[in-house]
């Protein structure tokens, strides 16, 4: 019986996760590739003339903090009075949080 329980909860997590990483390539590719490209190297004409960093190189990696990014992907961000990146509409924090790991497996 518990050992019944235990399973079923192995399994609703294992699928959880399963939608939230497939949940964040669409998400992704839906509002996060134009500028930063599908790779994550911002090679994209958008990601070029605002400054998109190349998130497949480690270095670039180990700058971005999992704090900041959420707080850049929830709130946007600004230099100056320039809008580089909008702020999030009508994802998750569990999204958002899913959208950072799916950005650090660009990583080379
Ligand atoms: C209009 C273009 C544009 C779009 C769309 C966009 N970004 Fe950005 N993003 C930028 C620019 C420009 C920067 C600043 C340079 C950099 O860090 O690459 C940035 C920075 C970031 C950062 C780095 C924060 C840090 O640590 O400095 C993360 C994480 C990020 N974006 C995630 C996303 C996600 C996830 C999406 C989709 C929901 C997204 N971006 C959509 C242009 C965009």
């Amino acid at each position: 019986m518990i050992k019944k329980l235990f399973l079923t909860l192995v399994l609703t997590g294992a699928a959880v996760t399963l939608t939230q990483a497939q949940d964040a390539k669409a998400v992704y590719e839906k509002d996060c590739a134009k500028c930063h490209a599908a790779n994550g190297n911002g090679d994209t004409k958008m990601g070029k003339k605002l400054g998109a960093k190349d998130y497949t190189d480690a270095k670039v990696q180990a700058d971005m903090k999992d704090d900041k990014a959420f707080k850049v992907i929830k709130e946007g961000l600004k230099e100056g009075d320039k809008t580089l990146m909008k702020p999030s509409e009508g994802i998750t924090d569990d999204q958002i949080k899913a959208l950072i790991t799916y950005m650090r497996a660009f990583k080379k």
